[in-house]
């Protein structure tokens, strides 16, 4: 493990609530549209933005499987892949991405279009 890695585990650690029950998003959130179409450029930028911030914990193919994820106690980073996650709404992601939850950051200071085409890379991974 590098030490960049360690540091944000032990960051993560400090930050996170105890948060054994299901994550739901509130029911507002549910029906929020996405205003970005999943072009080819959304997806590029969701996906660099995601290298940047996110595979630490999801790992490179969004699995969960980051090299944080080991050390990091339950709930583990969600599987991008999973059909819990595929089953949940743009608005629904758009949501827990932008509030976090537990050890799990919020992104809120990721500028709104960043959000949905993190959303939109997320989905093309799930193709
Ligand atoms: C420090 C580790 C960490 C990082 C970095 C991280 N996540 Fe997560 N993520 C988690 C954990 C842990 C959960 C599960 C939280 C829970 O269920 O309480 C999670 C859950 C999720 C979920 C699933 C929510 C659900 O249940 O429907 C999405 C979507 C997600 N993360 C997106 C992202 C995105 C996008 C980024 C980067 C911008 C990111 N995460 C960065 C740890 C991380």
């Amino acid at each position: 493990m590098t030490a960049a890695v360690a540091a944000l585990v032990v960051a993560a650690g400090i930050s996170a609530v105890s948060a054994q029950t299901e994550w739901k998003a509130p029911p507002e959130a549910k029906n929020i549209k996405n205003p970005q179409p999943p072009t080819p450029a959304s997806i590029a930028n969701g996906k660099k933005l995601a290298e940047a911030n996110c595979v630490s914990c999801h790992g490179p193919g969004g699995k969960g499987d980051g090299p944080a994820a080991a050390a990091l106690p339950p709930p583990k980073p969600a599987d991008w892949t999973s059909p819990k996650i595929k089953a949940e709404t743009d608005g629904e992601l758009f949501w827990k991405i932008s509030n976090g939850r537990g050890a799990m950051p919020p992104w809120k200071h990721l500028p709104e279009k960043d959000r949905w085409d993190l959303v939109n890379y997320i989905r093309s991974l799930q193709k």
